[in-house]
């Protein structure tokens, strides 16, 4: 058995390509360790916990429907996070879990990589108002961004949402919108980012998450989902920019490595690498 044990905890976690591509860090960072998938129903959670602490897992990551009760069960959670209620990292300190949120991190990095922009003094616009919107535009409201919108069918998630944005960061322009607003298109382009942050696109039926009468030529748009989706097509089709979910999924897998193991630089490369890989053969 490896000397490190980190995991995944879900439900269900079967699909998840994590394991290879943290996997594949610790083998190049020459680090004997290896990544577990934990699929454990809700009611189960605490007794898994349990399980993990007595195991001596250094740490792990949490997906759906965990994060709120990862959350809840942490000795501390990092600031952000706790604002945007999301936690998906967890180290183990001897039985003290610190929880963190690498999202936002995942999601400035691929922005950084695609476009070569920061996250400080940006226009960025979050199309829903779910978990991932919440860690990711929480994130970027901590982070400098000049403004956020948030468009979301249900309004008063995205006014809840836009509160807690508020709270974080005082002078960041906050607005929202529902998707079918008139304003929404010329808001759109005068954004640096668009971000799609809703579950939309996750099945290979869906419709496009964003109508497509709004994807306006220039348009920088990242899919939070990290398959082909009607959104990243028809963007291309009309001369947006657009970016899959894979930067955002490796790099906040790699966030999570450095948290873990404290190395200054994590091996992205072999990371990236693996995650392709993985990806490729699922
Ligand atoms: P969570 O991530 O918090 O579990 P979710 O229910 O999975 O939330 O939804 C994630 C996002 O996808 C939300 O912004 C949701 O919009 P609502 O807040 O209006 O529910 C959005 N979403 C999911 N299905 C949608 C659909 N068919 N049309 C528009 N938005 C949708």
């Amino acid at each position: 058995m490896a000397t490190q044990r980190y995991g995944l905890f879900g439900w269900p976690v079967k699909h998840s390509v994590s394991p290879q591509m943290q996997e594949a860090g610790f083998r190049a960072a020459g680090i004997d360790a290896s990544y577990e998938l934990i699929e454990v129903h809700p009611d189960e959670l605490s007794e898994r916990l349990a399980w993990v602490k007595a195991e001596g897992f250094r740490g792990w990551n949490t997906t759906v429907p965990h994060k709120p009760a990862m959350m809840a069960a942490a000795d501390q959670v990092e600031p952000t996070a706790q604002a945007a209620g999301s936690v998906n990292t967890v180290i183990n300190r001897d039985g003290f879990l610190e929880a963190h949120s690498t999202d936002g991190y995942g999601l400035a990095m691929s922005i950084r990589e695609s476009f070569d922009l920061e996250i400080s003094g940006g226009a960025f616009l979050f199309w829903g108002a779910g978990g991932a919107a919440r860690a990711t535009s929480v994130y970027f409201a901590g982070r400098g961004a000049a403004a956020i919108t948030i468009v979301n069918r249900t309004l008063s998630k995205a006014e809840d949402l836009a509160r807690v944005i508020r709270g974080v960061a005082p002078a960041c322009r906050v607005r929202v919108y529902s998707p079918a607003a008139a304003a929404v298109k010329e808001v759109l382009g005068g954004v640096d980012v668009v971000v799609q942050a809703t579950s939309i696109g996750l099945h290979a039926d869906d419709p496009i998450a964003i109508p497509a009468d709004l994807l306006i030529p220039g348009l920088r748009i990242v899919d939070m989902i990290y398959r082909p989706t009607r959104l990243l097509r028809r963007g291309a089709e009309a001369g947006c920019r657009v970016v899959d979910g894979k930067g955002m999924l490796l790099h906040q897998g790699v966030r999570s490595f450095q948290l873990w193991t404290g190395l200054a630089e994590p091996p992205v490369e072999a990371m990236r690498t693996a995650l392709h890989r993985a990806l490729e053969e699922n």
